[in-house]
Protein backbone atom coordinates (compact mmCIF):
# COMPACT_ATOMS: atom_id res chain seq x y z
CA UNK A 1 0.00 0.00 0.00
CA UNK A 2 1.54 3.22 -1.11
CA UNK A 3 0.78 6.79 0.32
CA UNK A 4 -2.35 8.36 -1.25
CA UNK A 5 -2.59 11.85 0.30
CA UNK A 6 0.65 13.85 0.57
CA UNK A 7 -0.36 17.08 1.81
CA UNK A 8 1.83 19.38 4.21
CA UNK A 9 5.22 19.39 4.95
CA UNK A 10 6.78 19.49 8.63
CA UNK A 11 9.61 21.73 8.66
CA UNK A 12 12.18 20.13 11.16
CA UNK A 13 15.68 22.46 12.20
CA UNK A 14 18.30 20.80 13.94
CA UNK A 15 19.46 23.06 16.28
CA UNK A 16 22.89 20.98 16.44
CA UNK A 17 24.20 21.77 12.83
CA UNK A 18 21.53 24.66 12.15
CA UNK A 19 20.38 22.59 9.17
CA UNK A 20 16.29 22.50 7.79
CA UNK A 21 15.01 19.20 6.86
CA UNK A 22 11.53 18.91 5.22
CA UNK A 23 9.03 15.10 5.77
CA UNK A 24 5.86 15.23 3.73
CA UNK A 25 3.19 14.87 6.22
CA UNK A 26 0.58 12.39 4.71
CA UNK A 27 -3.68 12.08 5.29
CA UNK A 28 -4.94 8.83 4.93
CA UNK A 29 -8.13 6.82 4.59
CA UNK A 30 -11.51 7.41 5.53
CA UNK A 31 -10.84 8.46 9.13
CA UNK A 32 -8.04 11.07 7.79
CA UNK A 33 -5.26 9.98 9.84
CA UNK A 34 -1.76 12.03 9.63
CA UNK A 35 1.56 10.53 9.75
CA UNK A 36 5.22 11.40 8.60
CA UNK A 37 7.21 8.38 7.59
CA UNK A 38 10.35 7.50 10.66
CA UNK A 39 12.69 6.48 7.63
CA UNK A 40 12.51 10.39 6.76
CA UNK A 41 14.16 11.22 10.10
CA UNK A 42 17.32 9.25 8.78
CA UNK A 43 18.33 12.87 7.23
CA UNK A 44 18.78 14.34 9.64
CA UNK A 45 22.64 13.92 10.60
CA UNK A 46 25.60 15.86 11.77
CA UNK A 47 27.93 14.79 9.13
CA UNK A 48 29.63 12.30 10.89
CA UNK A 49 31.04 9.28 9.16
CA UNK A 50 28.95 6.34 8.78
CA UNK A 51 25.79 8.35 11.34
CA UNK A 52 22.99 5.91 10.77
CA UNK A 53 21.25 9.46 11.37
CA UNK A 54 17.68 10.61 13.66
CA UNK A 55 16.09 7.62 15.35
CA UNK A 56 12.63 8.18 16.79
CA UNK A 57 12.48 6.17 20.10
CA UNK A 58 8.82 4.65 20.98
CA UNK A 59 9.47 1.77 23.71
CA UNK A 60 5.82 -0.40 23.54
CA UNK A 61 4.59 1.31 20.02
CA UNK A 62 2.72 4.02 22.01
CA UNK A 63 2.87 6.17 19.00
CA UNK A 64 4.03 4.27 15.72
CA UNK A 65 1.82 2.99 13.23
CA UNK A 66 3.44 -0.88 12.31
CA UNK A 67 1.29 -1.32 9.32
CA UNK A 68 -1.59 0.13 7.39
CA UNK A 69 -4.58 -2.24 7.86
CA UNK A 70 -7.84 -2.40 6.33
CA UNK A 71 -9.18 -4.49 8.67
CA UNK A 72 -10.26 -2.94 11.94
CA UNK A 73 -10.73 0.08 12.71
CA UNK A 74 -10.90 1.54 16.27
CA UNK A 75 -11.59 5.38 17.74
CA UNK A 76 -10.63 4.60 21.38
CA UNK A 77 -11.84 8.37 22.55
CA UNK A 78 -15.59 8.09 20.93
CA UNK A 79 -15.18 4.11 21.48
CA UNK A 80 -16.06 3.12 18.00
CA UNK A 81 -14.90 -0.40 16.53
CA UNK A 82 -15.73 -1.75 12.84
CA UNK A 83 -14.32 -4.96 11.25
CA UNK A 84 -14.24 -3.95 7.26
CA UNK A 85 -16.30 -0.93 8.40
CA UNK A 86 -19.16 -2.70 10.13
CA UNK A 87 -20.03 -1.25 13.38
CA UNK A 88 -19.17 -4.26 16.05
CA UNK A 89 -23.26 -3.77 17.68
CA UNK A 90 -24.63 -4.31 13.63
CA UNK A 91 -22.11 -7.70 13.64
CA UNK A 92 -22.77 -8.89 17.13
CA UNK A 93 -26.83 -8.51 16.80
CA UNK A 94 -27.36 -10.09 12.88
CA UNK A 95 -23.67 -12.07 11.99
CA UNK A 96 -22.36 -15.57 12.93
CA UNK A 97 -18.96 -15.76 14.16
CA UNK A 98 -17.88 -17.71 10.55
CA UNK A 99 -19.69 -14.78 8.81
CA UNK A 100 -17.42 -12.25 10.38
CA UNK A 101 -14.24 -15.00 10.07
CA UNK A 102 -15.11 -14.56 6.37
CA UNK A 103 -15.58 -10.82 6.03
CA UNK A 104 -12.39 -10.28 8.07
CA UNK A 105 -10.44 -12.01 5.59
CA UNK A 106 -12.03 -11.16 2.49
CA UNK A 107 -12.81 -7.87 3.44
CA UNK A 108 -16.38 -8.09 2.21
CA UNK A 109 -19.74 -10.22 3.88
CA UNK A 110 -19.72 -13.83 1.86
CA UNK A 111 -22.70 -14.13 -0.91
CA UNK A 112 -24.82 -17.08 0.70
CA UNK A 113 -23.23 -19.32 -1.87
CA UNK A 114 -19.85 -18.13 -0.32
CA UNK A 115 -20.80 -18.89 2.94
CA UNK A 116 -22.03 -22.43 2.26
CA UNK A 117 -18.43 -23.07 0.97
CA UNK A 118 -16.48 -21.37 3.58
CA UNK A 119 -18.53 -23.61 6.50
CA UNK A 120 -18.60 -26.35 4.42
CA UNK A 121 -14.77 -26.33 4.21
CA UNK A 122 -13.96 -25.49 8.15
CA UNK A 123 -16.38 -28.41 9.07
CA UNK A 124 -14.72 -31.01 6.65
CA UNK A 125 -11.17 -29.57 8.61
CA UNK A 126 -12.24 -29.61 12.11
CA UNK A 127 -10.80 -33.34 13.00
CA UNK A 128 -7.25 -33.74 14.14
CA UNK A 129 -5.03 -36.57 13.83
CA UNK A 130 -4.67 -38.55 16.18
CA UNK A 131 -1.03 -38.01 17.34
CA UNK A 132 -2.09 -34.06 18.21
CA UNK A 133 -4.74 -36.01 20.93
CA UNK A 134 -2.11 -38.50 22.21
CA UNK A 135 0.30 -35.02 21.99
CA UNK A 136 -2.15 -34.00 24.15
CA UNK A 137 -2.19 -37.05 26.63
CA UNK A 138 1.06 -36.23 27.52
CA UNK A 139 0.41 -32.82 29.51
CA UNK A 140 0.20 -33.17 33.06
CA UNK A 141 -3.60 -33.35 34.73
CA UNK A 142 -3.17 -29.83 35.66
CA UNK A 143 -1.36 -28.16 32.87
CA UNK A 144 -2.62 -24.60 32.15
CA UNK A 145 -5.25 -25.20 28.51
CA UNK A 146 -3.05 -21.91 26.72
CA UNK A 147 0.14 -24.08 27.41
CA UNK A 148 -1.10 -26.70 26.12
CA UNK A 149 -3.12 -25.13 23.02
CA UNK A 150 -0.29 -22.76 22.37
CA UNK A 151 2.22 -26.17 21.67
CA UNK A 152 -0.02 -27.84 19.66
CA UNK A 153 -1.01 -25.53 17.43
CA UNK A 154 2.56 -24.89 17.35
CA UNK A 155 2.75 -29.21 16.94
CA UNK A 156 -0.08 -28.88 13.63
CA UNK A 157 3.28 -27.15 11.69
CA UNK A 158 5.32 -30.59 11.92
CA UNK A 159 1.44 -32.59 10.70
CA UNK A 160 1.33 -29.58 7.77
CA UNK A 161 4.69 -28.94 6.25
CA UNK A 162 3.03 -27.90 2.74
CA UNK A 163 1.63 -24.82 5.00
CA UNK A 164 5.21 -23.33 4.89
CA UNK A 165 4.19 -22.65 0.89
CA UNK A 166 2.87 -19.64 2.54
CA UNK A 167 2.67 -17.81 -0.97
CA UNK A 168 0.58 -20.47 -2.86
CA UNK A 169 -3.09 -19.58 -2.67
CA UNK A 170 -4.44 -22.67 -2.37
CA UNK A 171 -1.65 -23.75 0.85
CA UNK A 172 -2.32 -20.89 2.17
CA UNK A 173 -6.31 -20.91 2.17
CA UNK A 174 -6.15 -24.08 3.50
CA UNK A 175 -3.93 -23.46 6.58
CA UNK A 176 -6.41 -21.06 7.02
CA UNK A 177 -9.55 -23.12 6.94
CA UNK A 178 -7.46 -25.80 8.75
CA UNK A 179 -6.53 -23.17 11.69
CA UNK A 180 -10.32 -21.77 12.07
CA UNK A 181 -11.70 -25.38 11.92
CA UNK A 182 -8.94 -27.20 14.18
CA UNK A 183 -8.63 -24.59 17.10
CA UNK A 184 -12.02 -25.46 19.07
CA UNK A 185 -11.36 -28.98 18.59
CA UNK A 186 -7.84 -28.56 20.17
CA UNK A 187 -9.35 -26.44 22.77
CA UNK A 188 -12.23 -28.55 23.67
CA UNK A 189 -9.29 -31.68 23.98
CA UNK A 190 -7.68 -29.73 26.47
CA UNK A 191 -10.42 -29.27 28.84
CA UNK A 192 -11.47 -32.58 28.52
CA UNK A 193 -7.56 -33.73 29.42
CA UNK A 194 -7.22 -31.59 32.44
CA UNK A 195 -11.15 -32.52 33.78
CA UNK A 196 -9.74 -36.07 32.93
CA UNK A 197 -12.73 -36.92 30.76
CA UNK A 198 -12.65 -38.98 27.50
CA UNK A 199 -12.50 -37.06 24.22
CA UNK A 200 -15.61 -36.17 22.50
CA UNK A 201 -14.90 -35.93 18.50
CA UNK A 202 -16.25 -33.53 16.45
CA UNK A 203 -19.71 -33.47 15.86
CA UNK A 204 -20.11 -32.46 11.89
CA UNK A 205 -24.29 -31.67 12.19
CA UNK A 206 -23.66 -29.23 14.23
CA UNK A 207 -22.52 -25.35 13.89
CA UNK A 208 -19.46 -24.04 14.60
CA UNK A 209 -20.55 -23.02 18.75
CA UNK A 210 -22.84 -25.51 19.28
CA UNK A 211 -19.91 -28.40 18.22
CA UNK A 212 -17.53 -26.54 20.27
CA UNK A 213 -19.87 -26.30 22.79
CA UNK A 214 -20.69 -30.56 22.48
CA UNK A 215 -16.43 -31.01 22.47
CA UNK A 216 -16.42 -29.24 25.92
CA UNK A 217 -19.95 -30.62 27.43
CA UNK A 218 -21.30 -33.89 25.96
CA UNK A 219 -21.65 -36.95 28.40
CA UNK A 220 -23.82 -40.08 27.46
CA UNK A 221 -26.07 -38.19 25.73
CA UNK A 222 -26.11 -39.95 22.13
CA UNK A 223 -26.76 -35.98 20.37
CA UNK A 224 -25.58 -33.09 22.24
CA UNK A 225 -27.94 -29.70 22.35
CA UNK A 226 -26.84 -26.76 23.39
CA UNK A 227 -28.60 -24.46 25.95
CA UNK A 228 -29.69 -21.18 22.98
CA UNK A 229 -28.74 -18.67 25.11
CA UNK A 230 -25.40 -19.95 26.31
CA UNK A 231 -24.82 -21.25 22.25
CA UNK A 232 -25.96 -17.09 21.23
CA UNK A 233 -23.94 -15.84 23.97
CA UNK A 234 -20.63 -17.74 22.79
CA UNK A 235 -21.63 -16.72 18.91
CA UNK A 236 -21.57 -13.07 20.20
CA UNK A 237 -18.34 -13.61 22.61
CA UNK A 238 -16.31 -14.74 19.15
CA UNK A 239 -17.79 -11.70 17.33
CA UNK A 240 -16.24 -9.47 20.08
CA UNK A 241 -13.07 -10.88 20.38
CA UNK A 242 -12.38 -12.00 16.38
CA UNK A 243 -10.12 -8.83 15.52
CA UNK A 244 -8.72 -5.92 17.44
CA UNK A 245 -6.18 -3.90 14.65
CA UNK A 246 -2.90 -3.89 16.08
CA UNK A 247 -2.31 -5.23 19.93
CA UNK A 248 0.55 -7.21 21.54
CA UNK A 249 -0.62 -10.82 20.28
CA UNK A 250 -2.09 -9.37 16.62
CA UNK A 251 1.48 -7.77 16.54
CA UNK A 252 3.15 -10.93 17.70
CA UNK A 253 1.83 -12.78 14.84
CA UNK A 254 2.48 -10.34 12.29
CA UNK A 255 6.28 -9.48 13.42
CA UNK A 256 6.48 -13.73 13.86
CA UNK A 257 4.81 -14.14 10.38
CA UNK A 258 7.14 -11.66 9.12
CA UNK A 259 9.98 -14.49 8.96
CA UNK A 260 8.08 -16.36 6.47
CA UNK A 261 7.30 -18.82 9.16
CA UNK A 262 4.46 -21.07 8.70
CA UNK A 263 0.97 -19.52 9.96
CA UNK A 264 0.57 -22.70 12.32
CA UNK A 265 4.37 -21.04 14.11
CA UNK A 266 2.91 -17.47 13.51
CA UNK A 267 -0.65 -17.95 15.27
CA UNK A 268 1.15 -19.94 17.86
CA UNK A 269 3.06 -17.27 18.93
CA UNK A 270 -0.06 -14.98 19.18
CA UNK A 271 -1.75 -17.58 21.67
CA UNK A 272 1.36 -17.45 23.52
CA UNK A 273 1.18 -12.98 23.40
CA UNK A 274 -2.22 -13.54 24.51
CA UNK A 275 -1.60 -15.81 27.46
CA UNK A 276 -0.41 -12.82 28.97
CA UNK A 277 -1.97 -11.18 32.51
CA UNK A 278 -1.91 -7.79 30.78
CA UNK A 279 -3.41 -9.02 27.44
CA UNK A 280 -5.92 -12.11 26.91
CA UNK A 281 -5.48 -13.39 30.58
CA UNK A 282 -7.02 -10.57 32.20
CA UNK A 283 -10.11 -12.36 31.67
CA UNK A 284 -8.91 -15.08 33.97
CA UNK A 285 -6.90 -12.53 36.42
CA UNK A 286 -10.61 -10.94 37.19
CA UNK A 287 -11.97 -13.80 38.70
CA UNK A 288 -9.01 -14.80 40.82
CA UNK A 289 -9.38 -11.10 41.63
CA UNK A 290 -12.86 -11.82 42.92
CA UNK A 291 -12.22 -15.07 44.93
CA UNK A 292 -9.36 -13.12 46.27
CA UNK A 293 -11.96 -10.02 47.55
CA UNK A 294 -14.12 -13.01 48.90
CA UNK A 295 -16.77 -10.65 50.07
CA UNK A 296 -18.58 -7.87 48.51
CA UNK A 297 -17.98 -5.67 51.81
CA UNK A 298 -13.99 -6.12 51.11
CA UNK A 299 -14.37 -3.84 48.37
CA UNK A 300 -14.15 -0.79 49.66
CA UNK A 301 -10.38 -2.15 51.20
CA UNK A 302 -9.04 -3.79 47.84
CA UNK A 303 -10.56 -0.23 45.76
CA UNK A 304 -8.03 1.44 48.00
CA UNK A 305 -5.39 -1.17 48.06
CA UNK A 306 -5.67 -0.42 43.74
CA UNK A 307 -5.39 3.12 44.31
CA UNK A 308 -2.32 3.16 46.98
CA UNK A 309 -0.53 2.86 43.35
CA UNK A 310 2.73 1.29 42.35
CA UNK A 311 3.43 -2.11 43.75
CA UNK A 312 -0.08 -2.37 44.74
CA UNK A 313 -2.80 -4.80 42.58
CA UNK A 314 -4.72 -3.37 39.80
CA UNK A 315 -8.37 -3.57 39.13
CA UNK A 316 -8.38 -6.11 36.88
CA UNK A 317 -10.61 -5.73 33.81
CA UNK A 318 -10.54 -2.13 33.71
CA UNK A 319 -8.16 0.42 31.19
CA UNK A 320 -7.30 -0.05 27.62
CA UNK A 321 -4.46 1.44 25.93
CA UNK A 322 -7.11 2.59 22.60
CA UNK A 323 -10.29 3.16 25.15
CA UNK A 324 -10.14 5.68 27.13
CA UNK A 325 -13.96 6.24 27.30
CA UNK A 326 -15.95 3.36 27.29
CA UNK A 327 -14.59 -0.39 25.40
CA UNK A 328 -17.74 -0.12 22.90
CA UNK A 329 -17.23 -4.55 23.43
CA UNK A 330 -17.60 -4.11 27.07
CA UNK A 331 -21.49 -2.11 26.38
CA UNK A 332 -22.36 -5.43 24.34
CA UNK A 333 -21.01 -7.98 26.72
CA UNK A 334 -22.97 -6.00 29.87
CA UNK A 335 -25.93 -6.69 28.11
CA UNK A 336 -25.32 -9.94 27.05
CA UNK A 337 -24.46 -10.73 30.76
CA UNK A 338 -27.68 -9.41 32.19
CA UNK A 339 -29.12 -12.09 29.94
CA UNK A 340 -26.62 -15.12 31.58
CA UNK A 341 -27.08 -14.15 35.33
CA UNK A 342 -31.07 -13.71 34.22
CA UNK A 343 -30.83 -17.37 33.69
CA UNK A 344 -28.74 -18.59 36.26
CA UNK A 345 -29.02 -15.71 39.11
CA UNK A 346 -26.68 -14.11 40.47
CA UNK A 347 -24.50 -15.22 43.58
CA UNK A 348 -21.53 -13.53 45.67
CA UNK A 349 -18.67 -13.53 43.14
CA UNK A 350 -21.09 -11.50 40.87
CA UNK A 351 -22.24 -9.34 43.57
CA UNK A 352 -18.26 -8.41 44.15
CA UNK A 353 -17.83 -7.81 40.40
CA UNK A 354 -20.97 -5.34 40.59
CA UNK A 355 -20.00 -3.48 43.82
CA UNK A 356 -16.32 -3.42 41.75
CA UNK A 357 -17.64 -1.99 38.87
CA UNK A 358 -20.23 0.67 41.04
CA UNK A 359 -17.68 2.06 43.26
CA UNK A 360 -15.02 1.97 40.14
CA UNK A 361 -17.00 3.79 38.14
CA UNK A 362 -17.84 6.69 40.82
CA UNK A 363 -14.18 6.57 41.66
CA UNK A 364 -11.99 9.92 40.99
CA UNK A 365 -8.53 7.68 40.89
CA UNK A 366 -10.27 5.51 37.73
CA UNK A 367 -12.45 8.96 36.50
CA UNK A 368 -9.02 10.80 36.54
CA UNK A 369 -7.21 8.57 34.76
CA UNK A 370 -9.73 7.32 32.17
CA UNK A 371 -10.61 3.61 33.20
CA UNK A 372 -13.43 2.31 32.09
CA UNK A 373 -14.24 -1.72 32.27
CA UNK A 374 -13.06 -3.48 29.32
CA UNK A 375 -14.16 -6.61 27.55
CA UNK A 376 -12.38 -9.26 29.72
CA UNK A 377 -14.28 -7.71 32.85
CA UNK A 378 -17.51 -9.22 31.90
CA UNK A 379 -16.59 -12.13 29.89
CA UNK A 380 -14.45 -14.19 32.44
CA UNK A 381 -18.28 -13.76 34.22
CA UNK A 382 -20.11 -15.07 31.40
CA UNK A 383 -17.85 -17.76 30.84
CA UNK A 384 -18.00 -18.55 34.68
CA UNK A 385 -21.81 -18.70 34.25
CA UNK A 386 -21.39 -20.64 31.43
CA UNK A 387 -19.42 -23.18 34.00
CA UNK A 388 -16.24 -22.88 31.68
CA UNK A 389 -13.45 -23.33 34.56
CA UNK A 390 -11.61 -20.16 34.69
CA UNK A 391 -8.11 -20.94 33.48
CA UNK A 392 -10.13 -21.89 30.17
CA UNK A 393 -11.20 -18.19 29.42
CA UNK A 394 -7.89 -16.96 27.49
CA UNK A 395 -8.34 -19.98 25.47
CA UNK A 396 -11.95 -19.24 24.40
CA UNK A 397 -10.58 -15.56 23.41
CA UNK A 398 -7.84 -17.58 21.27
CA UNK A 399 -10.27 -19.51 19.37
CA UNK A 400 -12.34 -16.33 18.41
CA UNK A 401 -9.02 -14.29 17.99
CA UNK A 402 -7.65 -16.82 15.56
CA UNK A 403 -9.80 -15.15 12.59
CA UNK A 404 -8.47 -11.92 13.12
CA UNK A 405 -4.92 -13.07 13.78
CA UNK A 406 -5.04 -14.93 9.73
CA UNK A 407 -6.31 -12.05 8.44
CA UNK A 408 -3.67 -9.68 9.44
CA UNK A 409 -1.05 -11.80 8.56
CA UNK A 410 -2.24 -12.44 5.24
CA UNK A 411 -2.47 -8.70 4.62
CA UNK A 412 0.99 -8.23 6.01
CA UNK A 413 2.17 -11.23 3.50
CA UNK A 414 0.50 -9.49 0.53
CA UNK A 415 1.40 -5.82 1.73
CA UNK A 416 4.86 -4.61 -0.42
CA UNK A 417 5.98 -2.99 2.15
CA UNK A 418 6.42 -5.03 4.54
CA UNK A 419 9.57 -6.84 5.46
CA UNK A 420 11.28 -9.27 8.05
CA UNK A 421 9.81 -7.24 11.65
CA UNK A 422 13.28 -5.81 12.93
CA UNK A 423 12.91 -2.34 15.49
CA UNK A 424 16.01 -0.34 16.19
CA UNK A 425 17.35 0.29 19.44
CA UNK A 426 18.96 2.88 21.32
CA UNK A 427 22.03 1.02 23.07
CA UNK A 428 23.09 2.25 26.48
CA UNK A 429 25.49 -0.69 27.69
CA UNK A 430 29.42 -0.06 28.00
CA UNK A 431 31.20 1.16 25.02
CA UNK A 432 34.48 -1.00 24.08
CA UNK A 433 36.20 -2.50 26.58
CA UNK A 434 39.04 -5.20 26.99
CA UNK A 435 38.32 -8.96 28.17
CA UNK A 436 40.36 -9.29 31.48
CA UNK A 437 40.32 -12.83 32.91
CA UNK A 438 38.60 -12.38 36.44
CA UNK A 439 41.21 -14.89 37.78
CA UNK A 440 44.59 -13.74 36.38
CA UNK A 441 43.44 -10.05 35.83
CA UNK A 442 45.51 -10.49 32.43
CA UNK A 443 44.60 -10.07 29.26
CA UNK A 444 44.19 -12.72 26.78
CA UNK A 445 42.77 -15.13 28.88
CA UNK A 446 44.80 -18.45 29.30
CA UNK A 447 42.77 -21.21 28.40
CA UNK A 448 40.91 -22.94 31.25
CA UNK A 449 42.57 -26.59 30.97
CA UNK A 450 45.78 -24.85 30.92
CA UNK A 451 44.36 -23.12 34.18
CA UNK A 452 43.33 -27.10 35.22
CA UNK A 453 46.96 -28.48 35.57
N1 LIG B 1 -6.05 -0.62 37.75
C1 LIG B 1 -5.49 0.42 38.41
N2 LIG B 1 -4.77 1.40 37.82
C2 LIG B 1 -4.62 1.30 36.48
C3 LIG B 1 -5.16 0.26 35.73
C4 LIG B 1 -5.92 -0.73 36.40
N3 LIG B 1 -6.47 -1.75 35.74
N4 LIG B 1 -4.83 0.42 34.43
C5 LIG B 1 -4.10 1.53 34.35
N5 LIG B 1 -3.97 2.07 35.61
C6 LIG B 1 -3.31 3.32 35.96
C7 LIG B 1 -1.78 3.20 35.86
O1 LIG B 1 -1.22 2.77 37.07
C8 LIG B 1 -1.42 4.61 35.48
O2 LIG B 1 -1.52 5.40 36.65
P1 LIG B 1 -0.46 6.61 36.91
O3 LIG B 1 -0.71 7.58 35.78
O4 LIG B 1 -0.84 7.13 38.26
O5 LIG B 1 0.89 5.99 36.86
C9 LIG B 1 -2.55 5.06 34.56
O6 LIG B 1 -3.69 4.29 34.98
C10 LIG B 1 -2.27 4.84 33.09
O7 LIG B 1 -2.04 3.45 32.88
P2 LIG B 1 -0.99 2.85 31.86
O8 LIG B 1 -0.35 1.65 32.50
O9 LIG B 1 -0.10 3.92 31.34
O10 LIG B 1 -1.95 2.39 30.69
P3 LIG B 1 -1.55 1.42 29.50
O11 LIG B 1 -2.25 1.92 28.30
O12 LIG B 1 -0.08 1.23 29.40
O13 LIG B 1 -2.16 0.02 29.99
C11 LIG B 1 -3.56 -1.83 30.27
C12 LIG B 1 -3.31 -0.53 29.48
C13 LIG B 1 -4.77 -2.57 29.67
C14 LIG B 1 -2.33 -2.75 30.18
C15 LIG B 1 -3.83 -1.48 31.76
O14 LIG B 1 -4.95 -0.62 31.86
C16 LIG B 1 -4.03 -2.70 32.62
O15 LIG B 1 -3.03 -3.30 33.07
N6 LIG B 1 -5.32 -3.12 32.87
C17 LIG B 1 -5.58 -4.32 33.61
C18 LIG B 1 -5.39 -5.54 32.72
C19 LIG B 1 -6.52 -5.70 31.74
O16 LIG B 1 -7.69 -5.62 32.10
N7 LIG B 1 -6.16 -6.02 30.47
C20 LIG B 1 -7.13 -6.30 29.43
C21 LIG B 1 -7.12 -5.29 28.34
S1 LIG B 1 -8.56 -5.50 27.25
C22 LIG B 1 -8.28 -6.99 26.43
C23 LIG B 1 -7.20 -6.88 25.42
O17 LIG B 1 -7.46 -6.29 24.36
O18 LIG B 1 -6.10 -7.41 25.69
Amino acid sequence: MSDTNVGGTLELRDSRTGSAYAAPITTEGPEGDTYIRAGDLKQVKRGEPGEFGLLSYDPAFMNTASCKSAITFIDGDKGILRYRGYPIEQLAESATFLEVAYLLRHGELPTQAEYDVWVHDITFHTYVHENIRKFLEGFRYDAHPMSMLCSSVAALSSFYPNAHNIFDPKERYVSVIRLLAKLPTLAAFAYRHVKGLPTIYPDNQLNYGENFLSMVARMSEPKYEANPVFSRALEVLFILHADHEQNCSTNAVRAVGSSHVDPFSAVSAGIAALFGPLHGGANEQVLRMIKDIEHPKNVPAFIESVKSGKGGPKLMGFGHRVYKNYDPRARIVKKLADQVFAQIGIDKDLEIALELERIALSDEYFIARKLYPNVDFYTGLIYRSMAFPTDFFTVLFAVARTAGWLAQWEEMLDDKEQKIARPRQIYVGHGERQYVDPLTNKFPRAHKDVLRK
